[in-house]
């Protein structure tokens, strides 16, 4: 099966896509983390794209859909995988559906996370990332046993993990991504799930929707 894991920034995406890529075995395809790699490396893309992923805007098109299709084509990630912070606009979603029936797959489930403003701000000021697995955790909500992850890689902030980059970041999520959910609404594909409630009362019923689709 193929999953879109679908919400505002901090609503959950990358905490809910690690459980089902483990309880699941499929590929977690996120952009974000891509793009984040990208710039860690200072590769041409990365120095191209640092300003816009710091300041809350979308990075083109034409960059992103070309990260899509090395794995959507990948035979050993077909049919399964949970994309995480793609589609973000209609155009990203046409082009998904397009790659998708090129390489004979379909999306499975949209997951939407529903999280309010006053929640995401201090989700995003709470996060602390692995700089190495990406894994995250929260000062506030979700904190880690010491400040380190992978055998003693330190914890860091992300550098778009701010009040005011993070309202933009939500700015940019209701004008641009969210009319995405109507693309997906007709398709029927869509499944509302509360983002605020703790994060394995999320698991269970995201487990709830898989199991189904699994058979
Ligand atoms: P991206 O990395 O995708 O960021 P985002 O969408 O803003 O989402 P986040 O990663 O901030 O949040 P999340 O939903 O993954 O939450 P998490 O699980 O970490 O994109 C970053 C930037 O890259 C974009 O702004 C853009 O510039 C660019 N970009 C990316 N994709 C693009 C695309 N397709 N097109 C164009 N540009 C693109 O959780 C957050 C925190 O809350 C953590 O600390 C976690 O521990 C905690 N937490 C999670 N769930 C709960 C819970 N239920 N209860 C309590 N705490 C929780
Ligand atoms: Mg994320």
């Amino acid at each position: 099966m193929n999953i879109i894991i679908f919400g505002p920034p901090g609503a959950g995406k990358g905490t809910q896509s690690d459980f089902i890529v483990k309880n699941f075995n499929l590929f977690k395809l996120s952009t974000g983390d891509l793009l984040r790699e990208e710039i860690k490396k200072k590769s041409s893309l990365g120095l191209k794209i640092t300003s816009i992923v710091n300041s809350g805007s979308l990075v083109s098109d034409e960059i992103i859909n070309n990260l899509i299709e090395n794995i959507v084509s990948n035979k050993n990630y077909k049919n399964r995988i949970i994309f995480d912070g793609y589609p973000r606009n209609l155009s990203q979603a046409e082009n998904l559906n397009k790659l998708l029936l090129k390489y004979n797959q379909k999306i499975n489930i949209v997951i939407k996370l529903k999280v309010s403003l006053d929640v995401i701000k201090k989700r995003i000021t709470g996060r602390l990332t692995c700089s190495k697995c990406s894994k995250t955790f929260n000062k506030f909500f979700n904190p880690p046993l010491n400040m380190t992850c992978c055998k003693g890689e330190a914890l860091q902030k992300r550098d778009d993990d701010n009040v005011d980059v993070a309202i933009k970041r939500y700015e940019t999520y209701e004008e641009s991504t969210e009319p995405v959910l109507d693309f997906y609404n007709k398709m029927n594909l869509v499944k509302d799930l509360n983002g605020e409630m703790d994060i394995v009362s999320i698991q269970s019923k995201i487990s709830d929707y898989l199991t189904v689709i699994e058979g």
